[in-house]
């Protein structure tokens, strides 16, 4: 089979930027050549935290212009990463853009999860064809249209030590890879939270290394009533965002509490490493071997730490480890999308987002021109 290249594009719930990947594919195999980060303009990060703040689906007047000119970031950004590698956009077969979601509410009477970054204006403005809205064809079929990485994951790190491999973003999603198929759900909250309260509390972007929750103590009533949703009691096909755990989310559980910041910052990072430790503890009747990290929550060495304590039968590391860039698996997912999307092949979501067949995920929108950017 003949080497291609692809490109995968996503910025996550943590809203910190564009993750562009460069990946040569060659038959199964996949190399990532090119990472890149580019972070949103203020202007941007306004125009999406305006969306999602009000906590209610927005309306699709709003979405349009915001859709528009997220789709030319995403393509200046696709066209960014190439220049390093002194490729152009007729070299590469397509991208896969997973957007910028505003909305996520895979269940109620009307479904539906809402990316913005419109592909055919990516493909315009880039020259590169690109596969985009990879959710809701899964959505359609009666799935929650998420997570999506653990279909990666499978063909990542399926072996005799396969595991489970946890990524760590604004939401943490789990994979557990020992069974026969391969299976995962979003725990709940990874860094959205601390990343709220650091923000709000220090006006810094995020905890670097949680060397703020490392300072503070955790208060083991306040975790109680924070562990004390139901959401994350109930059984899989599940996912979640930031339209569930947000500011009035947070507000609500702190308005009588009255404690130091880092006590509290303290206590969401024990909430983030409790959701997840349980999550893995009741779903598999062998706890895995091995737990594989990747996404930001990686770099925070206070919750490493912490989820090797409260796990320590089990082998906590990066996927760097595994050679896999954990900064870079995100992107890495939506360019093998956008292949297996080219390929015509229907992924196997039934068994991780509950959908009723196997599905054919994104549209694609070709690229008809050089690109005008
Ligand atoms: N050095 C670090 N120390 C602590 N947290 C970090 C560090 N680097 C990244 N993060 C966390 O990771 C988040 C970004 O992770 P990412 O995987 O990009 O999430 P998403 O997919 O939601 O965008 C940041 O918002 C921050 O909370
Ligand atoms: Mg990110």
């Amino acid at each position: 089979m003949n080497p291609e290249r692809y490109l995968g594009l996503i910025s996550g719930t943590s809203r910190d930027g564009v993750d562009v990947a460069v990946v040569r594919t060659e038959g199964a195999h996949l190399a990532v050549e090119h990472t890149l980060t580019v972070p949103y303009p203020d202007s941007l990060r306004v125009a999406i935290d305006a969306l999602i703040q009000p906590g209610r689906r927005p309306a699709m007047n709003r979405l349009e212009p915001l859709d528009r000119s997220l789709g030319e970031f995403f393509a200046a950004c696709a066209l960014k990463a190439l220049q390093p590698l002194g490729l152009r956009a007729g070299d590469i077969t397509a991208a896969g853009s997973h957007g910028q979601t505003v909305w996520h509410e895979p269940e109620g009477p009307n479904p539906v999860s809402i990316q913005l970054g419109h592909g055919p204006t990516i493909a315009q403005c880039s020259g590169i064809t690109t596969v985009y809205d990879f959710r809701r064809a899964d959505l359609a079929a009666g799935g929650q249209g998420a997570p999506l990485a653990p279909l990666l994951h499978e063909q990542l790190f399926r072996g005799p030590d396969a595991g489970a491999v946890l990524n760590l973003g604004g939401i943490a999603n789990l994979t557990l890879l020992q069974g026969p198929e391969v299976y995962g759900f979003d725990t709940g909250p990874a860094n959205c939270l601390l990343d709220l309260w650091v923000q709000e509390q220090r006006g810094l972007p995020y905890d670097e290394d949680g060397r703020w929750a490392a300072s503070g103590t955790v208060l083991p009533a306040l975790l109680e009533q924070l562990l004390d949703e139901p959401y994350f009691q109930r059984p899989a096909p599940k996912s979640t965002g930031l339209e569930q755990f947000n500011r009035a989310w947070l507000a609500r559980r702190l308005a009588a509490v009255d404690a130091a910041p880092e006590d509290i910052q303290a206590t969401l990072l024990a909430l983030t490493v409790e959701t997840v430790a349980a999550a893995l503890e009741h779903s598999s009747t062998v706890p895995p071997s091995s737990l594989w990290v990747c996404g930001g929550g990686v770099h925070n060495r206070a919750i490493m730490t912490a989820l090797q304590q409260r796990l320590p039968g089990i082998r906590i590391a990066s996927t760097a480890a595994q050679g896999v860039n954990p900064d870079a698996l995100e992107a890495l997912l939506f360019a093998w999308l956008a292949r297996e999307r080219l390929a015509g092949r229907p992924l196997n979501t039934p068994p991780v987002t509950g959908a009723r067949h196997a599905v054919l995920l994104g549209t694609i929108a070709t690229a008809q021109n050089q690109g005008e950017l």
